[in-house]
């Protein structure tokens, strides 16, 4: 796909300035927010913040589209916002956001520019893609649409002509997670009759308890993989192919399987007919792709229509992370109070807490997101990091979380900061109980904040408080208010691998583990010697077969 022309000045494009970025401890505005960490902010308590000025919540929240984000209770004062938006300019933040959007190779390590923001552009948006290449864009989302269409209309029907109802998305990390997150977020928009199903772990036990569940005749299997090659996808597309085919025979292949990817040759070698098959770019990350072909199955289920919802969402946030002032910047912002406690105060972990059930797999999404573009010890220009990166991420529904591990973020040891995501109206139109998820989620940000003590109490009940959260607050959970949050968090990431230094973009960590896994197997199996040299992994191999036979 054509990319515009690069401006004539390229040399001194952020993607080439990058190399030769200082590091971010370097800069000034890092050594003075270590100064205002260690003189002002590392003794002063929240409430202190509070008691000093009752205008926070006001002073520390940002509206972008249909999310408020209120960071009030949060280390911070207006000399700190000053410093973040200092570490900012400093970093090239503002120049490597347009490096992005005008499609420089600011994935290096792969040579690759990373525009998942053309995916949900509009042609005045002048995102990076020439017009040819947006046409191409929409012209797969024309597919798709017609495609979804017909299976809902029953005109692309099973082999044995009855209609498609059921959609397995079969594909792993970011070709499974966006999907699978979506879908669930978006469960009152599935279309009548229409169902979702996922398989992505190589050990074959969901396609085990799917096949008991699910009518081959009104199956379609959605093969997701970018590059169509990865162990775990293939083997179970394989297993679902020869489920179909021993229920189906083998002429039905063609009219059970589509397929997203964009590895041509090897959809044709499955036998994934080229109507059925929808490719997408290597510019488009796999963590990245829930806006592409990746989000066929979701389309399926949910209708083209409230797929491009989505893509709305996602662009609203792209607009606001493209124009707002970097003090009024959600990403940014975000991005900053990442670092803050990573960086100055030593936090080792985030949690992101939602309060609507639906968005349950939203944590574990977030997790791909951030822990494969910042799980990175080595610049982008190859030396070492100076400062801890990507913090681990986590979560779980919130209201279920108060009764498993909030315990630890009360009166444990560490340092966790919070991100509460919290809809105003319910998404299941049981409001009353919505409000109860509300109460509960204030509650808990409250109760982390101001902690609990009192003359006399056993020390068993107190809690220390002082612990920090950030709410994004938001109407209701809606294709649209789901792409903001997902274009937020894809944002916050990049902007925090911009000041580490590091690429965001790339994942080599995954390779060794599975070039390991490939000339394991045969061992396992015991049809192959173990060829390495682990004492350990050898001790393990001789217990595993023993068992196994
Ligand atoms: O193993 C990591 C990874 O490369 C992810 O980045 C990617 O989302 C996933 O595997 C799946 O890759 P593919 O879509 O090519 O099957």
């Amino acid at each position: 796909m054509a990319l515009r022309q690069k401006a004539p000045d390229v040399a001194q494009s952020y993607a080439n300035r990058t190399l030769s970025a200082r590091y971010p401890t370097d800069l000034i505005a890092w050594r003075s927010l270590k100064a205002h960490y260690r003189d002002e902010m590392r003794g002063r308590t929240l409430t202190a913040l509070f008691s000093r000025d009752k205008e926070r919540p006001a002073r520390f929240s940002i509206e972008a589209a249909d999310l408020l984000l209120d960071y009030s209770r949060n280390h911070v004062n207006a000399s700190t916002r000053k410093l973040f938006v200092q570490l900012a300019r400093q970093s090239d933040v503002p120049a490597a956001i347009e490096a992005m959007f005008n499609g420089e190779t600011i994935n290096a390590t792969e040579s690759r520019p990373v525009l998942h923001v053309a995916l949900r552009s509009k042609l005045s948006d002048q995102v990076a893609l020439e017009t040819e290449g947006v046409r191409e864009i929409w012209e797969v989302l024309a597919r798709i649409e017609a495609f979804a269409d017909a299976v809902h209309d029953g005109s692309i029907v099973g082999s044995t002509g009855k209609r498609l109802t059921d959609i397995v998305n079969i594909g792993i990390g970011g070709s499974d997670l966006g999907p699978v997150m979506a879908a669930r977020a978006l469960r009152p928009y599935w279309l009548d009759g229409m169902r979702f199903h996922s398989v992505s772990n190589v050990d074959g036990t969901q396609l085990a308890d799917l096949q008991s569940e699910l009518d081959p005749e009104t199956t379609l299997v959605i093969v997701c993989s970018k590059t169509f090659t990865t162990l775990e996808t293939m083997t179970n597309a394989a297993a679902a192919r020869a489920w179909i085919v021993d229920r189906l025979g083998e002429e039905a292949v063609p009219d059970h399987f589509a397929a997203a990817s964009t590895n041509h040759a090897a959809m044709d070698e499955f036998g994934i007919r080229p109507d059925f098959r929808f490719g997408f770019w290597d510019w488009v990350g796999g963590r990245y792709s829930i806006w592409s072909a990746v989000g066929l199955s979701l389309a399926l289920v949910v209708g083209m229509p409230v797929f491009a919802r989505l893509l709305t969402g996602g662009r609203q946030m792209d607009q606001h992370f493209r124009s707002a002032p970097l003090a009024e910047n959600m990403p940014v912002m975000l991005a900053m109070l990442g670092i803050w406690y990573n960086n100055f105060f030593g936090a080792e972990s985030h949690a992101v807490l939602p309060y609507d059930n639906r968005l349950e797999r939203f944590p574990a999404y977030l997790q791909q997101l951030q822990m494969e573009s910042s799980g990175k010890s080595v610049r982008a220009d190859g030396k070492p990091v100076r400062c801890a990166t990507g913090a681990v991420i986590w979560g779980e529904a919130g209201n279920n979380a108060q009764h498993s591990f909030y315990q630890l973020l009360h009166q444990g040891t560490r340092l966790i900061p919070v991100d509460f995501l919290l809809p105003v109206r319910s998404s299941g139109g049981v409001q009353a109980q919505q409000d109860l998820a509300a109460a509960n989620c204030l509650a808990q940000a409250e109760a982390l904040m101001d902690g609990f003590d009192e003359a006399g109490i056993e020390p068993y009940r107190r809690h220390s408080g002082n612990n920090p959260s950030s709410t994004i607050l938001f109407g209701e959970l809606t294709p649209e208010t789901l792409g903001q949050l997902i274009a937020l968090y894809e944002h916050k990431v990049f902007v925090e691998g911009v000041v580490w230094g590091i690429g965001s973009f790339d994942q080599w960590g995954v390779e060794l583990g599975k070039r390991l896994a490939s000339s394991m197997v045969a061992a396992v199996t015991g049809e192959g010697d173990y060829v390495g040299e682990n004492p350990s992994t050898r001790a393990l191999l001789e217990a595993l077969r023993k068992r196994r036979s």
